[in-house]
């Protein structure tokens, strides 16, 4: 079966790499693609966030599944305008991607359906968040409605703070994706989880849990990234937590969807937080998380074909997703001054020395070949991955190991990815 996957991230590199390992597919086409993703599928230059650009490359190319990686074309309809055309297209159609495209609908769609989440309330002027928040106590978190790349949350410790926050949401001054809409959300302590479902508009089938690790900074400082660093293992999530996450918030969310007559086809994303009154969603994704893909995937025993197929004909409930044992772990390096302003075209060396095998491999998420040397070409650069049936700590110790023999100008990681579950502190893990 030919392939194409959209995007060019460490994510997509990661769903090209699962995707090569399948039987079944005979060809891996990525638009747009990146240096490394070069070297496992032939790349289609295109703007991802051109729709009619990315549905030419579509139509040019005939793929038998394309599968969606990022959530700014599912936000712009493209799975609608390719099942239109007669593809079998991996993803939420534009309604159903809501989920995730608007804070407020999520919200408010968890109220009907009694999924549990922190209260909230949805403001659209300064005077209502003013009024709204007499029903809060002083630690609040204010959320831009749109899609914000990790960058629209403010939590915020007082009333005032939450007033400012919302001032310069409203103004456009913190950033640009408010569509004239914020949450008002009551903040929430514990840990928090990410759980992953494949669905396919009737059932959720759990894929795994994993641990993001947002902010840029060493023991969880600085200001929130992308995403640094993720690592899954089966003690994340007991069986009895995988039940009722998939029963009270995964399965619950595609029977809501459908009765709503927008049936969610594709990955649910479920940001979670282990609150000590139970699991609460934070935020739902309609895609899969980057870089939490980079380790899922290197556990994956099943076809991932299997997964997309059985999301796209409906026959999830068929499936068993296996995971290897153990655990694996994705530490990004990132550009210096990321995730603030960073530079470009730095030349990446020691990847043939940090080496690839099925249980360590440099997943790309920032490259580019210029002159045919590899160059850095985004704030995350490369996602270092590793596995092993060990445990947690091995696989970390494999991706520390692959790590100290990359390097390129700047270059940046965190070196306490992981730390929290194995219950140390994080610098002891780095020195060795
Ligand atoms: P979101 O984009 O909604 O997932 O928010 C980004 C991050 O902000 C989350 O991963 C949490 O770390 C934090 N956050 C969001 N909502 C809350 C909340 N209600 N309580 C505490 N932290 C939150
Ligand atoms: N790693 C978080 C995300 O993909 O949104």
């Amino acid at each position: 079966m030919k392939v194409l996957v959209i995007g060019g991230g460490g994510r997509e590199h990661a769903l090209v790499w699962a995707l090569r390992k399948s039987a079944r597919v005979t060809e891996v086409v990525c638009a747009p693609g990146n240096g490394g993703i070069a070297a496992q599928a032939r790349c289609v230059p295109v703007d991802g966030a051109d729709l009619a650009a990315l549905i030419a490359v579509v139509e040019k190319e005939r793929p038998e599944l394309t599968v969606v990686g990022p959530e700014v074309p599912l936000s712009l309809g493209i799975v609608d305008e390719l099942q239109r055309r007669g593809f079998r297209v991996f993803g939420p159609t534009q309604a159903a991607a809501r989920l995730e495209s608007s804070k407020a609908f999520a919200k408010e769609f968890m109220q009907r359906h009694g999924i549990p989440t922190a209260a909230h309330a949805v403001c659209t002027s300064l005077e209502q968040v003013r009024e709204e928040l007499k029903r809060f106590g002083p630690a609040v978190v204010v959320k831009a409605d749109g899609l914000a790349a990790g960058k629209g949350v403010v939590i915020c410790e007082s009333h005032a703070q939450a007033v400012e926050a919302a001032e310069e949401m409203f103004s456009g001054a913190l950033l640009g994706a408010v569509q004239g809409e914020l949450v008002l959300e009551e903040f929430l302590e514990g840990e928090e989880l990410s759980f992953f479902a494949l669905c396919d508009g009737k059932h959720a089938v759990a894929m795994a849990a994993a641990q993001d690790h947002k902010r840029v900074g060493e023991g969880d400082t600085g200001p929130n990234t992308g995403g640094m660093g993720a690592y899954s293992t089966d003690a994340l999530m007991t069986p009895a937590m995988r039940k009722w996450l998939t029963k009270k918030v995964a399965q619950k969310v595609v029977d809501g969807m459908r009765a709503e007559g927008v049936p969610f086809a594709g990955i649910l994303f479920c940001g979670m937080m282990m609150s000590p009154a139970g699991p609460m969603v934070l935020e739902f994704n309609t895609r899969f998380g980057d870089p939490e893909t980079q380790a899922m995937m290197m556990r994956m025993e099943t076809d991932v074909l299997d997964l997309f197929d059985a999301a796209v004909d409906g026959t999830a409930e068929t499936l068993s997703v296996i995971l290897g044992e153990g655990a694996s772990v994705c530490v990004i390096a990132a550009s210096g001054g990321y995730p603030g302003k960073y530079p470009s075209g730095k030349v990446i060396t020691g990847l043939e020395a940090a080496g690839s095998s099925a249980d360590g491999f440099v997943f790309h998420s920032g490259t580019a070949l210029k002159d045919g040397e590899l160059v850095t070409a985004g704030g995350r650069v490369l996602g270092v991955t590793a596995m092993s049936a060990e445990g947690l700590e091995a696989a970390l110790t494999k991706a520390y190991a692959m790590l100290a023999k990359i390097s390129f100008e700047g270059m940046q990681y965190r070196r306490d990815i992981g730390w929290r579950a194995l219950g140390k502190a994080s610098l002891e893990i780095v020195k060795e």
